[in-house]
């Protein structure tokens, strides 16, 4: 269920590493067994160093083999290990979508982000985040 997907993603910013900004990020990825992977968002005191939760948790997939297996994903920030208080969704950066479309290109799954929010969560699908994106397909 999406909102168990949400809830791993609140989980997950509990880990997140972030003394510069204090915004919390987790990221929860479904696999197509119904294993989660989870990530974090990892600052830098280089401040644009920075590493997204997003894309910790599919860099974590990746170098489990699992890249392929990732049918979801949802994002949530805040203080670390809540929501924050905002009804606006947390929804990935462009960087990420630009890695959550790697993913959904190579999977041919136009993959749902669920973005939380104080009051719960949108899903957007990538295709809505990243119209028009620059992908493998380009390259041939
Ligand atoms: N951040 C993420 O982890 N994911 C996003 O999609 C947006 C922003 C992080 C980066 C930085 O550590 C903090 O949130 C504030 O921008």
């Amino acid at each position: 269920m999406s909102q168990d997907l949400v809830n791993a993603a609140i989980a997950a910013s509990a880990n997140a590493y972030a003394p510069y900004s204090n915004f919390h990020v987790g990221a929860a990825l479904l696999l197509d067994d119904g294993k989660i992977v989870s990530g974090a968002n990892f600052e830098n005191a280089s401040y644009g160093m920075t590493l997204c939760a997003e894309t910790v948790a599919i860099a974590k997939a990746n170098s489990d083999g699992t890249l392929r297996k990732i049918v979801a994903i949802a994002v949530a920030g805040g203080p670390a290990g809540q929501v924050a208080a905002n009804d606006e969704a947390i929804t990935p950066c462009g960087r990420c979508r630009q890695i959550i479309k790697e993913v959904a290109d190579l999977t041919e799954r136009d993959i749902p982000v669920h973005c939380a929010h104080a009051n719960g969560y949108d899903t957007y699908l990538l295709s809505e985040l990243l119209p028009h994106g620059f992908g493998p397909a380009n390259l041939k």
